[in-house]
C-alpha cells in the first residue's frame, strides 16, 4: 500500500496537471494558457497560496464516480496571492477538466474564497473559461451558480470584483461576470452569451457565428456588456495587473497612492490652444486627459462603446482618479433619444450626485442645458469647479436661443451677438460662485493635483437608506 505521504504527493501532481497533457496541448493550440499558467502571470512570483487542491466532485451519475473521472481540485484552481504586493483572491477555471464546467464542488471552492475575501477585505478576480453548468450534476450545479451570484451581490460595493473572460461563458455562467464591477474579455478566444448560435437559429432562424453573437467585439462595441478586450491571454493578464493597482482593496481602504515621477506642478502649454477658437469646431478630449494625468497614462474603460463619453482611470500626483469626459469629436442624434439617453443621463447624474469622493470639474467649453448640471456641477456637491476661458455656460447655443426668445423679430444677428456676448463665456457661472475660478488651461494639472491633496481627507455621507435606487 502506498503511504499517505505518497498518496498526497500523487494527488498534488494530478491536481497540477489538470485534465492531462493532451488537453493542455489542445488548450495551447487554441492560443489559450492553462488555468495555472494564467495565475502565474497574474500574480507576483511565488505569491500564490492554493486552497482546496484535494476537493473532488461528488457526482455518481453517468459513470462520474469512476476513478478516472475524478480530478483532484476538480475544474477550478482557487486561492489567494499578491499583485504588486497587494492581497487578492482568485479563481481560475480549468477548461482541461470537463471543459471547466461548474460542479457543486467547483462552486463551493469559489464561494470559499469569496467569503474569505469579504471577511478580510480584499478584491476577487475570476478568470472564466468554462463550458457552463456541469451537465451530469443537474440542479446541484445550478445551485452552485446561485450561491456565487448571491455572494457577487453581497460583495458589490464592499470589495472590488473583476471578471476576465478567457474562453466560453454561456448560460447561467454569464451572470456572475455581469454582476462584477469590471468584465474584460480576450479577443478571438472568449465569448459570452445566454444561448448559443444553434438555439438562436432554432428560435428566430437567424444565422450568427459564436464570435458575432457574443465575441469581444460585440460586447465591447454593441452591447456594452464587457468593459474592454485585450489581444491575448498574456496581454489581458498584464493589463489586469496594471488595472488592479488603481483599485482600493475594499470600501474601507483608500485607493493606493504610488510614487509619482511626473512633476505635480507641470504646466501643459498645449492645453492653452487645444480648444479651437471657433466654437463649433471639434477637438479631442483625450488630448486634454493625456495632458493632465501622470505620465500620460490613462486606462480607458469601454473605449469603443458610447464613444461620446470618455471614461477611465489615471493618476494625478500618484493618486488614483476616475475621469469622465465629454467627447466633442463624436456627435449625437436621434439614436440617442431612441436609445434612452434620458434614462442613461439620469444614471450619470445620480452617480455624480451620490458620490462622496473628492469631485473636481473643469468646464473646457460647452456646458449647455442639462449637461451643465449633470457633469458634476457645483449643485451636485462638486468640491472644486473650474472653467477655462473658453467655457460657455448657457441654456443652449446662441442660434437656437435667439430663434426662441426673438422669434419673428428683426435683427436676429444682433440678438445672437448679444447672446454670445452675455453667455458664451465663463462669467455668468463665475459671478455666482458656481465655478470657483477661471483658470488658464495650461495650469489645470497643477491646480487639480493641489486640490486632490487638500480633498484627500474629505468626509461626506449620504442619508441612511435601505438601498439606493439608481435608475436602470
Ligand atoms: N458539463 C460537463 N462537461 C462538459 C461541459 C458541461 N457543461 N461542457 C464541456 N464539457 C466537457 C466535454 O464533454 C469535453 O470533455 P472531454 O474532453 O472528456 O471530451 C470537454 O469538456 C471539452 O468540451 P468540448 O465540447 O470538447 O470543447 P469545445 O471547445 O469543442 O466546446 C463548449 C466547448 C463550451 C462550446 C461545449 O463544450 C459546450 O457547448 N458545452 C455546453 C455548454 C452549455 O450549454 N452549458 C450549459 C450552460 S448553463
Amino acid at each position: 500500500h502506498p503511504s499517505v505521504q505518497e498518496r498526497i504527493e500523487k494527488k498534488r501532481q494530478a491536481a497540477l496537471t489538470g485534465g492531462g497533457q493532451l488537453r493542455i496541448a489542445a488548450q495551447h493550440k487554441r492560443g489559450k494558457l492553462t488555468a495555472r499558467e494564467r495565475l502565474e502571470l497574474l500574480l507576483d512570483p511565488d505569491s500564490f497560496v492554493e486552497y482546496d487542491m484535494f476537493v473532488e466532485h461528488r457526482c455518481s451519475d453517468f459513470g462520474m464516480e469512476a476513478d478516472h473521472n475524478k480530478y483532484p481540485g476538480d475544474s477550478v484552481v482557487t486561492g489567494q496571492g499578491r499583485i504588486n504586493g497587494r492581497l487578492v483572491y482568485v479563481f481560475s477555471q480549468d477548461f482541461t477538466v470537463f471543459g471547466g464546467s461548474l460542479s457543486g464542488a467547483h462552486a463551493q471552492k469559489i464561494c470559499k474564497i469569496m467569503d474569505q475575501a469579504m471577511m478580510v477585505g480584499a478584491p476577487v478576480i475570476g478568470l472564466n473559461d468554462s463550458g457552463g453548468a456541469r451537465i451530469q450534476e443537474g440542479v446541484e450545479s445550478l445551485a452552485g451558480y446561485a450561491d456565487i451570484f448571491l455572494r457577487n451581490v453581497m460583495s458589490s460595493g464592499v470589495v472590488p470584483q473583476i471578471s476576465l473572460i478567457m474562453g466560453p461563458c454561456a448560460g447561467g455562467a454569464v451572470y456572475s461576470p455581469a454582476l462584477t464591477d469590471f468584465t474584460f474579455m480576450v479577443k478571438d478566444t472568449s465569448y459570452l452569451f445566454i444561448t448559443g448560435p444553434d438555439v438562436v437559429k432554432s428560435v428566430t432562424n437567424e444565422d450568427v457565428s459564436q464570435e458575432e453573437l457574443g465575441g469581444a467585439k460585440t460586447h465591447t462595441t454593441v452591447s456594452g456588456v464587457a468593459h474592454r478586450a485585450f489581444e491575448n491571454d498574456v496581454d489581458a493578464l498584464l493589463n489586469l495587473r496594471d488595472f488592479f493597482n488603481f483599485l482600493p482593496l475594499s470600501n474601507k481602504d483608500p485607493a493606493p497612492v504610488t510614487e509619482c515621477h511626473d512633476p505635480r506642478d507641470r504646466l501643459v502649454p498645449g492645453l492653452d490652444t487645444v480648444v479651437p477658437f471657433e466654437s463649433t469646431k471639434a477637438y479631442d478630449m483625450l488630448d486634454i486627459v493625456h495632458g493632465i494625468v501622470d505620465e500620460r497614462e490613462f486606462f480607458e474603460i469601454m473605449p469603443n462603446y458610447a464613444k461620446n463619453i470618455v471614461v477611465g482611470f489615471a493618476r494625478m500626483n500618484g493618486r488614483t482618479v476616475g475621469i469622465v469626459g465629454n467627447q466633442p469629436k463624436v456627435a449625437s442624434g436621434t439614436a440617442q433619444e431612441y436609445g434612452g439617453i434620458i434614462r442613461h443621463g439620469a444614471k450619470l447624474l445620480y452617480a455624480f450626485a451620490e458620490a462622496t469622493v473628492p469631485k473636481i470639474t473643469v468646464i473646457t467649453r460647452k456646458a449647455y442645458g442639462g449637461a451643465y448640471d449633470v457633469m458634476s456641477s457645483k449643485h451636485l456637491r462638486g468640491d472644486v469647479n473650474y472653467a477655462w476661458p473658453s467655457a460657455e455656460v448657457a441654456v443652449m447655443g446662441a442660434k437656437g436661443a435667439v430663434q426662441i426668445i426673438f422669434r419673428g423679430k428683426e435683427n436676429q444677428a444682433e440678438a445672437e451677438a448679444e447672446y454670445v456676448e452675455k453667455f458664451a463665456n465663463p462669467f455668468p457661472a463665475a459671478v455666482r460662485g458656481f465655478v470657483d475660478d477661471i483658470i488658464q488651461p495650461s495650469t489645470t494639472r497643477k491646480r487639480i493635483c493641489r486640490d486632490l491633496e487638500v480633498l484627500a481627507s474629505k468626509k461626506q455621507t449620504n442619508p441612511w437608506k435601505k438601498h439606493a435606487n439608481i435608475p436602470l
